[in-house]
């Protein structure tokens, strides 16, 4: 699994602060990445002991975990609510995020939008005055081209996004192309957001804007809790 940022002590702290909110009866949005595979984990522990869940996962990643972990799986076609959604991030500002640095941010998008409260688990290394991480762009592979050109004319600077372990791109679960966009200290993330999303073939950006309801920063000393 990709890791960025801190430690992982810090990484356990948050997930497991933001599983201590999970209620029996509901249903919970199960992000992707190293931070929120703790809070998968720590459910699949409630799970264990008796707690009615059910969770809908974001990834290939975060499925394979959630069925090792035996949480009983459902989806947004099946769930007539998503009561919570646990997710990291790759970089926050308040409330506003930017996601996608394991190139799943199309699908958690769906899944922490839908959901009454989205609980964002980090390190403090996640932490910014002002949002300046490359915003991660899923192109539609015959697009790829003609977004590098609509994201430079934004001010952008986007490169393809290739894989570590195979020769060429990294492709999504969705079977897309990811560009990776800096566009340097990010002064409007609504602005850019509704920029990048008007884009032709730009299935979905990283850009979450004000979407946390709150941010679990895991430390050594304990979890700082950020409300928004
Ligand atoms: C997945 O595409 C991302 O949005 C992750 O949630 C984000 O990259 C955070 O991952 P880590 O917790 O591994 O840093």
């Amino acid at each position: 699994m990709k890791t960025t940022g801190g430690s992982d002590a810090e990484k356990r702290a948050a997930g497991e602060s933001a599983a201590e909110a999970v209620e029996d009866g509901t249903v919970v949005g199960l992000g992707t990445g190293s931070t929120a595979a703790h809070a998968i984990r720590a459910i699949g522990r409630k799970v264990d002991s008796g707690l009615d869940v059910r969770g809908i996962p974001t990834s290939f990643q975060s499925r394979e975990l959630a069925k090792e972990a035996a949480i009983p799986l459902t989806s947004l076609d099946e769930a007539n609510a998503v009561h919570l959604a646990i997710d990291g991030a790759d970089q926050f500002s308040g409330p506003h995020l930017v996601k996608g640095g394991g190139a799943a941010h199309a699908r958690e998008k769906i899944v922490d939008a839908a959901a009454n409260r989205l609980l964002v688990v980090a390190d403090p290394s996640k932490a910014a005055g002002q949002l300046d991480h490359p915003i991660p762009v899923e192109v539609l592979p015959d697009a790829r081209t003609t977004v590098v050109d609509d994201v430079r004319a934004l001010g952008g600077s986007p490169s393809l996004r290739t894989a570590e372990r195979k020769d060429g791109p990294v492709v999504t679960d969705n079977g897309n192309l990811v560009l990776d966009c800096d566009f340097g200290e990010i002064a409007n993330p609504a602005e850019l957001a509704d920029d990048l999303s008007g884009l032709p073939g730009a299935v979905e950006h990283g850009l979450f804007v004000g979407m946390a309801d709150e941010v679990h920063v895991g430390t050594d000393d304990g979890v700082d809790v950020k409300r928004f």
